[in-house]
């Protein structure tokens, strides 16, 4: 069947692209325990035109990924266009995204990411472009606005007359950066400005955060980021919450951790023994505030293979004891209750 963002079962529950992050071998994690659509880390347009290996890799997925949605950010219309041809063509995702919110200098220095909401006219070109090369759906991720939250509801409207068929809102403005918390309220203004299905973004860390998300802003759906690092376990626990009221998925510290090695395991089939010294970021995340692991932390920054990780990791390999991780507790105000 093919995929269309209107005909979805709500709520619509997403991994959100994080550069650097949501490769393959992470979101073949996500999918082992979950069943969220995945949003995969920004790639330049730029690259992708010249075809460069790398980047060439980096839109390779497994097909138990699926649905899987490929983000692309850039600034040239034409060059826009044939990226996204060259991935639909290439690996057939479910949708293509454009990256309207990156609020990093090194990207909106040169009119990428969250600089596009400054020119509505460069923002339609490129989304209508876009949507004359390719067949799936094409969504837009965007931010609350430069530094007015207001500018977003007017940029949504300019999102929807392009002709994009989903758009994504993480709440804060570009000046804000990650300061303050995800603004839901303007969310809701966007949702009910336009037509087109809106996801709600910023701020949900754990599965109440996301029922509170969506009963606020009244969008179809929710995209995670930092709560799924380290966090795999939130995409069921949100599903179960939202399905049942309750939540029994809670895994045993042996079940984490065994997960954890089978991350690892997929990081190096991805990029070698040596990606295992890139696995440590994620190592970080599994293990923070995890009552019990200060000793072993410092020690998991440091492994090269998978045999040191298995060794380091065998204490917590037997343990039947359920998995406590101190979360990153969520900002949103009081209002919201
Ligand atoms: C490490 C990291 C990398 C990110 N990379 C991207 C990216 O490639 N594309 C994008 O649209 N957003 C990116 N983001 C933003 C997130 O997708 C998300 O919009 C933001 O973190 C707010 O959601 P959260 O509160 O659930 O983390 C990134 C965020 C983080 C933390």
């Amino acid at each position: 069947m093919t995929f269309d963002w209107k005909n979805l079962p709500r709520p619509i529950i997403a991994l959100s692209p994080m550069a650097d992050m949501t490769d393959s071998a992470f979101c073949q994690t996500m999918k082992e325990v979950g069943f969220p659509i995945l949003f995969r880390e920004m790639v330049s347009a730029e690259a992708l035109v010249r075809e460069n290996e790398k980047t060439m890799e980096m839109v390779e997925f497994a097909e138990a990924e699926r649905p899987i949605i490929q983000q692309i950010f850039g600034s040239d219309p034409d060059t826009m266009a044939a990226a996204a041809k060259i991935v639909e063509d290439a690996v057939h995702p479910e949708g293509i995204d454009i990256n309207m919110g990156c609020p990093v200098y090194k990207i909106t220095s040169s009119f990428n990411g969250a600089a596009l909401m400054k020119d509505s006219a460069l923002a339609t070109e490129i989304i209508q472009k876009m949507k004359a090369a390719i067949c799936c759906p094409l969504s837009v991720k965007i931010r609350a606005g430069w530094e007015n939250p207001e500018e977003c509801i007017a940029f949504a409207k300019v999102v929807e007359a392009a002709g994009a068929d989903l758009i994504t809102v993480h709440g804060r403005t570009k000046t804000q950066g990650y300061a303050g918390y995800s603004d839901w309220s303007i969310i809701k203004r966007v949702k009910e400005a336009v037509t087109i299905p809106v996801l709600a973004n910023g701020d949900i860390f754990s599965p109440k955060d996301a029922q509170r998300a969506l009963h606020v802003t009244g969008a179809d759906g929710i995209l995670v980021a930092r709560g799924a690092l380290g966090n795999p376990w939130i995409f069921p626990q949100i599903a179960e919450l939202l399905e049942t009221g309750r939540i029994t998925t809670r895994p045993t510290v042996r079940e984490h951790f065994e997960l954890v090695l089978r991350h690892a395991k997929r990081h190096m089939d991805q990029y070698g023994e040596r990606g295992l010294v890139t696995f440590r970021k994620h190592l970080s995340w599994y293990t923070k505030g995890m009552q019990g692991a200060k000793e072993i932390r410092s020690s998991l920054v440091r492994i090269h293979t998978l045999d040191e990780l298995t060794n380091l990791l065998q204490p917590f390999l037997q343990d039947n004891k359920p998995m406590e991780l101190q979360r990153l507790a969520s900002l949103q105000p009081e209002s919201y209750d």
